[in-house]
């Protein structure tokens, strides 16, 4: 079955704290490893950017779960399309956090290196997403 992908953008909540994080990485391994579904979540204190990939009935089913949760708000879809290759092959969920090195990256793509994906043309945050999988991978962190 052909492939799509799907990007979102959203607000997070005072909830998104603490262990809310840990929550949904742990859902997501579970959740996304039986439905072939993978992907990656950046975030910073104010926003959130996610990519799904995988078939388009799971991932369709896993975006109706997510926009209903209310540890995050504002939710836009961004994108949405068929593709013909995983980019993030065998990340359950890969993450990334606003840190020195993140907003290092992400000035490459924006005027300020505070993340603020409303401002994010798709294809800036399709690579923004391949660079920061490749800075995890290479620091043995974020791949679930
Ligand atoms: C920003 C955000 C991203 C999420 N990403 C996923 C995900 O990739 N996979 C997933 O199963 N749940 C994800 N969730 C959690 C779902 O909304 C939902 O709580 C969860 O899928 C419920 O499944 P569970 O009862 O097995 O934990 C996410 C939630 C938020 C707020």
């Amino acid at each position: 079955m052909a492939l799509v992908r799907l990007i979102y953008t959203s607000k997070t909540n005072p909830a998104f704290a603490g262990n809310a994080l840990e929550q949904i990485l742990e859902s997501s391994r579970v959740n996304n490893s039986k439905q072939f579904i993978t992907g990656c979540l950046f975030f910073n204190k104010n926003f959130i950017i996610q990519y799904l990939e995988g078939g388009a009935v799971q991932v369709n089913q896993l975006y109706n779960r997510i926009v209903q949760d209310k540890r995050h708000t504002d939710i836009r879809l961004m994108d949405y399309a068929w593709i013909d290759k995983r980019l993030f092959a065998g990340w359950s969920m890969g993450f990334a956090a606003d840190t020195t090195a993140t907003r290092k990256i992400f000035v490459n793509y924006a005027e300020t290196d505070s993340f603020n994906p409303l401002n994010l043309p798709v294809d800036a945050a399709i690579h923004l997403l391949r660079d920061l999988k490749d800075f995890a991978g290479a620091h043995q962190t974020g791949q679930s």
